[in-house]
């Protein structure tokens, strides 16, 4: 894990050579955002079916270790909602997906789940000593916009207060398929994840919430299938479902990436690695 405790300022922040080569690749850093990527409902339930992530939620509950009142914004399909609620006093979550709305009411009575967005959340300033946002970033419309909300919503006169992230690391082997591939026959600009966190950081720190953790974690997409052509075949249609369902060029992305599939299960058989950052962010110690 990498700390840093000393209020810093922002450009010391990412000057940081540690924190920077976290927040990598710094040779494709863009100068602003992409955009939002879609996210295909369907696609999104067949990837989180091959999704093993025990090591990201244990990760996001000792980060929140403390925390009583937790806003999970963007909670999705509720995997790591439920974790969360299972461990605090109240677990609140808003997801503008009506669907998964629904899901995340019916799953758990113990979360209390309302339609919204992370750039307008419905609640009055410091509402919660806890918000996490997880593999939400790259989601939003507007990067900073959402973590000042994140912020607002936050009580950082509380102890335990406390912002949680996570996004894809440098190594992410999900997104380099995606560059390397999808992206170029999309004709979109690539995906940065670290540019997310990075921007995350810089807002979060611009606000008084500059002491910041970061550190790794791993996990991954499973495909147990015990012939390649047909790991290849799968894995092909769970990422370009996720990333571009409906997309005009799905079919060719799908056919585009199995050379890379191919090379990709050469080195490591049965599973794609989701690597993630997580960035833990509490307000500077008062003297
Ligand atoms: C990749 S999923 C992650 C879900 C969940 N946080 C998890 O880690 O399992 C991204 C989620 O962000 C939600 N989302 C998209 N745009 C959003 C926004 N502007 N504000 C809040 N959530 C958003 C999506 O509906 C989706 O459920």
């Amino acid at each position: 894990m990498t700390t840093f405790e000393t209020p810093l300022s922002v450009l010391d922040l990412l000057d940081k050579t540690e924190i920077r080569w976290l927040f990598g690749p710094e040779d494709r850093m863009p100068a602003d955002y992409r955009g939002p990527h879609r996210l295909s409902h369907r696609g999104w339930l067949n990837f989180t079916e091959r999704l093993e992530r025990g090591e990201e939620i244990s990760a996001i509950l000792t980060a929140l270790s403390g925390s009583r009142q937790v806003l999970d914004v963007g909670g999705g399909t509720g995997d790591l909602t439920r974790a969360i609620a299972a461990q605090v006093d109240q677990c609140t979550t808003v997801e503008p997906h009506r669907e998964r709305v629904e899901t995340l009411r019916t799953r758990s009575a113990t979360i209390r789940a309302l339609p919204g967005h992370a750039e307008a959340l419905p609640f009055p300033d410091r509402s919660f000593d806890a918000v996490v946002a997880t593999w939400v970033l790259p989601y939003v419309d507007d990067v900073a916009r959402a973590v000042r909300e994140m912020i607002r919503v936050c009580d950082e006169t509380d102890a335990a207060a406390r912002i949680v992230l996570i996004g894809g690391g440098r190594d992410n082997e999900l997104v380099s398929l995606l560059n390397q591939v999808c992206v170029p026959l999309a004709g979109e600009p690539h995906d940065h994840q670290g540019f997310l966190l990075a921007t995350a950081a810089r807002v979060l720190a611009e606000a008084g919430f500059s002491r910041l953790a970061v550190w790794r974690t791993e996990a991954a997409l499973r495909f147990p299938e015990s012939a390649l052509e047909e790991r290849v075949v799968a894995a092909a249609g769970v990422l370009v479902d996720f990333w571009y369902e409906g997309h005009p060029r799905a079919a060719d992305m799908k056919e585009a990436l199995r050379p890379a599939l191919y090379r990709h299960f050469a080195q490591r058989p049965h599973a794609i690695g989701d690597q993630g950052l997580v960035l833990v962010a509490r307000p500077a110690a008062r003297s």
